[in-house]
């Protein structure tokens, strides 16, 4: 992992940070260039466009290991009333949520209970929902829900990310249930013992993995997820997809948005069916972080902000 990376992933734990960023106009000025605004309706505004443009979109609202269960039933009702909202609107949108959001660090039970509320409410009003993975000691339990959610519902997915050694296992494991699986290159600072540390290493991972993911939506059904802005990965599964007579639709790509529009766009006018994932709230701070990770060549985007 670059020296930056691990910094910037480290900086994410620091409370004294958050405070301070959160308070700077100059980095609610940078952030708007991963989301159109803190509001939920800022993302449905952001949905209907592109919409407009042939794409499909995710929302997620911004939050993470929370420690108090008030404050997890709250994150329940709210996505109650979105899907409520979204149903109305026509959007077709989907929701993606962490684990830890519905208060997994304080009882599986009860964020397992509220994952069948939402999955629920997600299948009657013709949505989906997503569970983000989130870092390598919430695997177990993230795969122990979705197994328990996928038993009863059709339209539920998972993130699974390359970079786990674990993950080729996993991926087979789940393959029989159809699941609707996400696939990730993985946001967080693992150590080397069950990650790879090098980027080539997971890019190949990656594509080993997209290809065992193709197989098996052809075998078993379910629905193949691609979550990268790696344009020439991209292009490569695709051609494999073509190779296996994958079609999209069996198989999508999903964007951030405000990453790659572009090629956003340009897939679509390919054929491929694109969804891009929204985020808005106000806890934007660990996913920001992340976000500056993944290309620290961003935090220049930060500094400018700051002299704007
Ligand atoms: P890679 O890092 O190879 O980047 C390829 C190219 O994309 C770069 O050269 C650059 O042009 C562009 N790019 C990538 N990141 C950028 C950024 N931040 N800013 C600007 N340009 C950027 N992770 C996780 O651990 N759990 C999860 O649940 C999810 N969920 C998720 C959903 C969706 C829809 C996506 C797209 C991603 C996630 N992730 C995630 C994040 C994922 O693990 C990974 O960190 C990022 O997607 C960055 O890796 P890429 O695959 O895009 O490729």
């Amino acid at each position: 992992m670059s020296i930056a990376r691990s910094l910037l992933l480290r900086a994410a734990d620091s409370q004294w940070l958050a405070d301070q960023m959160s308070r700077r106009s100059f980095s609610r000025r940078a952030i708007r260039r991963f989301m159109p605004g803190e509001e939920l309706a800022d993302a449905i505004g952001a949905a209907a466009t592109l919409k407009g443009q042939g794409m499909g979109s995710l929302f997620t609202r911004l939050g993470e290991g929370l420690t108090k269960q008030s404050d997890a039933d709250a994150v329940r009702d709210h996505y109650l009333d979105v899907f409520d909202q979204l149903a109305a609107r026509k959007l077709g949108t989907w929701i993606s949520i962490k684990p830890t959001q519905l208060g997994l660090d304080l009882s599986v039970d009860k964020c397992l209970e509220y994952l069948h509320t939402l999955a629920a409410k997600a299948a009657s009003t013709g949505s989906s929902l997503w569970i983000d993975m989130e870092d390598a000691s919430y695997v177990d339990r993230t795969l122990g829900l979705y197994r328990e959610l996928k038993a009863k519902y059709e339209p539920v997915g998972l993130a699974i990310q390359s970079y786990l050694f674990r993950t080729p296992r996993d991926i087979e494991g789940l393959l029989p249930l159809k699941p609707w699986i996400r696939l990730v290159k993985g946001a967080y600072a693992e150590p080397a013992a069950i990650a790879f540390p090098v980027k080539r290493d997971n890019d190949l991972a990656f594509f080993d993995l997209s290809l065992k993911m193709l197989d098996g939506v052809k075998t078993y059904g379910g629905l193949a997820v691609f979550g990268t802005h790696d344009i020439a990965l991209l292009r490569r599964i695709i051609a494999s997809a073509k190779e296996r007579g994958v079609t999209p639709g069996q198989y999508e790509i999903h964007m951030l948005y405000g990453i790659q529009p572009v090629a956003q766009r340009d897939f679509v006018a390919q054929g491929e069916a694109v969804k891009v994932l929204i985020s808005y709230g106000h806890a934007w701070f660990k996913w920001f972080m992340r976000r500056l990770a993944e290309r620290p060549a961003n935090v220049t985007f930060v500094l400018r902000s700051m002299l704007s």
